[in-house]
């Protein structure tokens, strides 16, 4: 299939497997897919290290702000990178989830991670998922899916992908994060998790990958004619 140079955006809620779907997706045309929430992730790991995150979520929005002048956040060989240490395992635990949607509700946080995710888009050939690409980062966007699944399901999935990692996942916490995550990225002000006007919703509760592929499939050859 011989997909012109778009941008597919997807966006939706917490843990719905739109990674795992973007990855697929980038793989089977030869794009780069780019994960937007590892970035909002790692400046929480750098907020909570540097103590610009409290035990209650108050952030020292000034403090962080200035020390994010010289945060060199970047993807490289094996994912997230802040310098040369690679941060991708650590940015996946619950206690990093626990604090990532009060960091990702401050202006300038979002400000910082908007300048870098469209200088990755400047290339197109994208798959880039989060909350907001479809609405905020690429609002033309030529391909944007609005992913969702029942809660439950969402939490047996997160909690199995932690576990298969070595990483301790009580179901109940996990569900209990990602409705609390869905609260907040939906209620914030700067560039809540919304259904863009023209997205195109996919409910994979009960998909599998392959079905899903086979539904992406069938929209890019009626969409663009490939
Ligand atoms: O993997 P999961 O869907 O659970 O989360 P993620 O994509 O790693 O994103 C982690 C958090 O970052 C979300 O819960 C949001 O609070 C925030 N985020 C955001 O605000 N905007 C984005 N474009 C991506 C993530």
């Amino acid at each position: 299939m011989q997909v012109p140079d778009i941008i597919i955006a997807i966006d939706g809620y917490s843990s719905t497997g739109k990674s795992s779907f973007a990855k697929i997706v980038a793989n089977e045309f030869s794009f780069t897919y780019l994960d937007s929430g590892a970035l909002y992730r790692a400046v929480t790991l750098f907020a909570m290290e540097n103590g610009f995150i409290d035990a209650d979520n108050t952030i020292d929005v000034p403090g962080l702000e200035k020390a994010m002048e010289d945060l060199d956040l970047h993807f490289g060989e094996g994912g997230t990178y802040i310098g040369d240490r690679c941060i991708e395992e650590e940015i996946r635990s619950l206690a990093i989830a626990g604090k990532v949607s009060p960091i990702a509700t401050v202006p300038q946080v979002r400000s910082f991670v908007d300048k870098k995710l469209r200088e990755f888009g400047k290339k197109r050939r994208i798959v880039m998922d989060g909350r907001d690409i479809g609405t905020t980062v690429f609002p033309d966007a030529e391909l944007k899916i609005f992913m969702t699944a029942d809660p439950m399901i969402r939490a047996q999935r997160r909690a199995a992908e932690m576990e298969a990692k070595g990483m301790k996942a009580e179901l109940s916490e996990v569900l209990k994060n990602l409705q609390e995550r869905d609260h907040i990225d939906s209620t914030r002000e700067v560039s809540p998790l919304t259904q863009a006007a023209d997205a195109i919703v996919l409910d994979n509760s009960h998909m599998t990958i392959e079905d899903q592929m086979a539904w992406v499939k069938n929209i890019i050859s009626e969409r663009f004619g490939c």
